[in-house]
C-alpha cells in the first residue's frame, strides 16, 4: 500500500472512531451529570420539558402520553418524556385528602380506590403532629403503589374568610398551625420516596374571578399571615415542588413573579426544588421562564411557541431556560418512576383505613356539651336520627380535593355499627331520599333544591312527638360542602335554611318536652353560622368532612369509645359582617359578574381586585381585641374529661425560648390535650396583635390521674416581626409574655422573659 494510501486509512479509521466513541457519549440520564444532559437537549426538547401535559378533565390526556401507557387514568398531569435521553415521564395526580385518580379502567376488572383521609381543616383540628405525620405516610404510599410520583397536595392557604370555596382544602386562618401541619403531612408522604407539592403559592383566598383577581396587600400582612406558613414548610420539610397560585399578587400573576419565587422562595428560605404553575395559572409563558416558574402545566403549543420565539429573539435567555429544565431533571431522577419502582396497585388500603379512622375522631371538635349528654349514657339504646346528612355522610368537599374513595360510612352505618337502633320509621324516608342524591350533588347539598327534603316532611309536630316517646335520644346532622371554582353563598352554605332551623326548633321542642337530649353534628368544611340556634340542642359536636371512615369515628365519640380532642383551628363569629375582611371579600357575587360583562373597563372591587385592607387583622389577632362578637373561639373544643396545667417555665438562652408544661387528666375518661403557646411581644412602634399562636403540642392518652410535661421551643426568627422601613423581620428587645392556653380564649398559666438586645434578619425581596 502506497504511504499516502495508508494514512488516508489511518485517519479515517482514526475520523470513525473519534466519531463512534462521541456516539457512545450521548450521555444518557441518569449517568451523566445533569448539566450533560442539558447540554445535549434540543431547543425542542427543553421546551417540552418546560411545558407539561395533561388533562384538564376527563380522559383529555396527551396522546403521546397515552400511547406511552405512562399515564395513570385519572391523573392530573404529568412532565413530557424525552425518549431519546432515557428521560421518563413523572406522574402529578391530586390531592389534599388522598390520591386522586380514577377508580376503575376501561378493558381492566381491577379496582383502583384511594383512601379518603379528614381534610386538611379537619387535620388541622387534631392539633396531632405526630398522626398528621401518619397520615402523610399513608398518603404518599398509595402514590407511590399506584405508580405517581410527586403528589399536588398539601393545600396551605389561609382562612382569610369563612366563605372561601377551598376552606376545606387549607388549614386554618394561622400560619403557624398551617406550615407546622403541612410540614408534618410533607414530612410522612416524602418518607415514601415520592414528592409533594406545596400549593397555591401564594395569595389564592377567594375563588371568585381567581385566574385574574388581584390580590393588594402589604409586603408586611404578606410574608406574617399569607407567607409564614410557606416559609415554615420549607424550612421543616424540604418539598419537592412548589405550585404557584392562579391569581395576583400587587398586580403580577404569582407564575410570573420573580421577587416571589426567586427572591422569597428560592434565595430567602432555600427552597432547592421544583416550583410549577396551577393549572392553565399565568398568562405569559415567557414571563414565567424568566420568574423561575420551572414547570408550565399542563401548558399548550402556543406557549412552547411563545417559548421558543423569545429564545430566537433574544429577549429570553438560554441561562433561564437551562436553570428550570435542571430543576426539573433533577425532580424526575428523584422519582420512583425514573427508580425503576414497579408499582404494585395494591396498597393497604385495610390499614389505611384506620389511620383516616383515627385522625377522623381527633380532629372532631366538641363545641357543647349541657350536663354531660355525651358521651351517650349506656342506657340509650334507640335514637331518632334527622338531617339526610346523617343518612348520606359528606366525605370531602368538591374538585381536586375530592378522593374517589371506595365507599362512606355515614353516621346510620357508624351507629348501626356500634349497636343503637336507628327509628326506621325516620329513617325510611331519608334512605329513600338519600338514594336519589346522584354523586355530583351528593357533594354540594345546595344543589338540592329543587328536591323536597324529608326535613320539611318529617318535621311534622305531631310525628316529632311520637319520635320522642319512642326513642332515647334525637340526633340531628347538618351537611355542607364547598369545593374549587366557586365561593360559598352566604345564604343557605354559610346559614342555615329554614327548614334545618325548624327542623332544630321542633326537634329540641318534642324531645326536651319529654325529658330527652338533641344532639346535632356538623358535617361541615367550613364555619357556619352558629349563635341563631346553638343553645337549643344540648350538645354540638363538629365532625367536619371526615373522609370515608367519618360514620365510625364520629359514632366512637358520641358512645364514649373516644374522647374527643379536636379544636378548632378558626374562630366561629356571631356575625359575619364583624370579620375584618368582610368588607374586601366577594360575597354573593353573581350579579357584579354580569355587572362586569356589561362594563369591562371599570375594575371591579372584590373582583377584579381585593384590598387585604384588614392587614394582619384576621382571625383571633383580630377577635382578641373583640372577645364579644366571638361564637367558638379559636383553639377551642370540649373534652370529656378535664385537664390541670401546672408548673409552666421558660429559659430564653442562645437565641432560643424553651418551654415546659405539666398536663395532668383530672377527670374520668382517658383523654388527649392541644395545649398552644400564645406569645405577647413587648410594646413597640409596629403595631402587633394582642397575642399569635408560636407553637402547639398534644399529649399522649392520659388515663385519669395521668400526667405529661410537654416542652416547646421558639426560635428567635420565629418570634420576630416584619419591619417594612427596616426590611427585616426583627425581634425587638423587651419582656415578652406567654399564655399556656387551652383556647385563644382560655390561657391557663402564664410566664414570661425578657429579650436583651434586638435582632434583625435582613430580606431582600419585595412584592411591591
Ligand atoms: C387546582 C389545583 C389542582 C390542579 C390539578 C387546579 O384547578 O387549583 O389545586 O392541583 O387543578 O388538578
Amino acid at each position: 500500500m502506497k504511504k499516502t494510501n495508508l494514512l488516508t486509512v489511518i485517519l479515517l479509521t482514526t475520523l470513525a472512531f473519534a466519531i463512534s466513541s462521541c456516539k457512545e457519549k450521548t450521555p444518557v440520564f441518569g449517568e451523566a451529570p445533569i448539566e450533560k444532559i442539558v447540554e445535549e437537549l434540543t431547543l425542542e426538547e427543553k421546551v417540552d420539558l418546560l411545558v407539561g401535559i395533561g388533562a384538564f378533565s376527563g380522559d383529555s390526556i396527551a396522546p403521546e402520553i397515552r400511547a406511552a401507557k405512562e399515564y395513570i387514568p385519572g391523573c392530573a398531569g404529568a412532565t413530557t418524556p424525552i425518549a431519546r435521553l432515557g428521560i421518563p415521564s413523572i406522574q402529578l395526580p391530586d390531592g389534599p385528602a388522598g390520591l386522586r385518580i380514577y377508580p376503575t379502567r376501561q378493558g381492566d376488572e381491577s379496582t383502583y380506590y384511594c383512601t379518603a383521609f379528614p381534610v386538611a381543616t379537619m387535620l388541622a383540628s387534631t392539633w396531632n403532629r405526630e398522626l398528621i405525620e401518619n397520615v402523610g405516610k399513608a398518603i404518599g404510599d398509595e402514590v407511590k403503589q399506584y405508580g405517581a410520583d410527586l403528589l399536588l397536595a398539601p393545600a396551605l392557604n389561609i382562612h382569610r374568610h369563612p366563605l372561601l370555596g377551598r376552606t376545606f382544602e387549607y388549614f386554618s386562618e394561622d400560619p403557624v398551625v398551617s406550615g407546622k401541619v403541612t410540614a408534618a403531612l410533607v414530612n410522612g408522604i416524602q418518607s415514601n420516596g415520592v414528592g409533594a407539592t406545596l400549593k397555591h403559592f401564594a395569595f389564592n383566598n377567594q375563588e371568585t374571578n381567581r385566574s385574574n383577581n388581584d390580590s393588594r396587600m402589604s409586603d408586611r400582612t404578606a410574608r406574617e399571615i399569607y407567607l409564614k406558613g410557606f416559609e415554615i414548610a420549607v424550612k421543616e420539610s424540604n418539598p419537592w415542588a412548589v405550585m404557584t397560585s392562579y391569581n395576583k399578587i400587587n398586580g403580577r400573576h404569582t407564575a410570573e413573579n420573580k421577587e416571589l419565587i426567586e427572591g422569597i422562595l428560592r434565595e430567602e428560605w432555600g427552597f432547592q426544588g421544583l416550583v410549577m404553575t396551577d393549572w392553565g395559572g399565568g398568562k405569559n409563558a415567557v414571563a414565567m421562564v424568566q420568574s423561575g416558574n420551572d414547570l408550565i402545566m399542563p401548558g399548550n403549543n402556543r406557549q412552547k411557541r411563545a417559548i421558543i420565539e423569545a429564545v430566537n429573539n433574544g429577549t429570553l435567555s438560554m441561562d433561564d431556560i437551562n436553570r428550570n429544565v435542571t430543576r426539573i431533571l433533577q425532580i424526575i431522577e428523584k422519582s420512583p418512576k425514573f427508580n425503576g419502582y414497579e408499582p404494585t396497585n395494591a396498597p393497604d388500603l385495610k390499614a389505611n383505613a384506620q389511620i383516616a379512622l383515627q385522625s377522623a375522631a381527633e380532629g372532631m371538635v366538641l363545641l357543647k356539651n349541657d350536663h354531660n349528654v355525651l358521651p351517650l349514657s349506656k342506657k340509650i339504646k334507640n335514637i331518632a336520627l334527622y338531617g339526610i346528612s346523617s343518612y348520606k355522610f359528606l366525605a370531602t368537599g368538591t374538585g381536586s380535593g375530592s378522593v374517589n374513595c371506595e365507599y362512606v360510612t355515614s353516621l346510620e352505618d357508624g351507629l348501626e355499627a356500634a349497636g343503637y337502633k336507628i327509628d326506621p320509621a325516620i329513617a325510611s324516608p331519608y334512605r329513600k331520599h338519600a338514594m336519589q342524591i346522584k354523586p355530583r350533588e351528593a357533594r354540594n347539598f345546595m344543589q338540592l333544591e329543587n328536591i323536597i327534603m324529608p326535613e320539611s316532611l318529617l318535621s311534622q309536630p305531631f310525628k316529632l312527638r311520637a319520635d320522642a316517646i319512642a326513642n332515647d335520644v334525637a340526633i340531628i346532622t347538618i351537611g355542607r360542602s364547598c369545593g374549587e371554582s366557586s365561593d360559598r353563598e352566604y345564604e343557605g352554605n354559610y346559614t342555615l335554611t329554614q327548614v334545618e332551623l325548624k327542623m332544630i326548633n321542633d326537634v329540641c321542642e318534642a324531645f326536651h318536652t319529654k325529658g330527652k337530649k338533641v344532639v346535632v353534628v356538623l358535617n361541615i368544611g367550613a364555619p357556619i353560622e352558629t349563635s341563631n340556634w346553638k343553645n337549643k340542642p344540648d350538645a354540638i359536636i363538629m365532625a367536619g368532612l371526615p373522609g370515608q371512615e367519618g360514620g365510625f369515628a364520629i359514632a366512637d365519640i358520641l358512645n364514649g369509645k373516644i374522647t374527643p380532642s379536636g379544636k378548632l383551628v378558626d374562630t366561629f363569629v356571631k356575625n359575619i359582617e364583624d370579620i375584618p375582611s368582610h368588607k374586601n371579600f366577594p360575597v354573593n357575587f353573581a350579579e357584579l359578574n354580569s355587572e362586569k360583562r356589561r362594563n369591562r373597563e371599570k375594575q371591579i372591587k372584590n373582583f377584579d381586585y381585593t384590598e387585604y385592607q384588614e392587614g394582619l387583622q384576621i382571625g383571633y389577632r383580630y377577635f382578641d381585641e373583640h372577645p364579644e362578637l366571638i361564637s367558638y373561639p379559636f383553639g377551642y373544643g370540649l373534652s370529656y374529661t378535664t385537664f390541670e396545667y401546672s408548673n409552666p417555665t421558660a429559659k430564653y438562652e442562645n437565641n432560643e425560648l424553651t418551654l415546659t408544661l405539666t398536663v395532668k387528666n383530672t377527670g374520668n375518661y382517658s383523654g388527649k390535650e392541644a395545649v398552644q403557646i400564645y406569645v405577647t411581644a413587648p410594646k413597640s412602634e409596629l403595631t402587633k396583635p394582642v397575642k399569635e399562636l408560636k407553637s402547639f403540642a398534644k399529649t399522649a392518652e392520659l388515663k385519669p390521674g395521668e400526667q405529661e410535661v410537654l416542652e416547646f421551643t421558639i426560635s428567635n426568627y420565629d418570634l420576630a416581626s416584619y419591619n417594612e422601613t427596616a426590611g427585616a423581620w426583627v425581634t425587638e428587645s423587651g419582656y415578652y409574655n406567654i399564655g399556656f392556653a387551652a383556647s385563644a380564649q382560655d390561657i391557663r398559666q402564664t410566664a414570661s422573659f425578657n429579650i436583651a438586645q434586638e435582632i434583625a434578619y435582613p430580606t431582600t425581596a419585595t412584592l411591591q
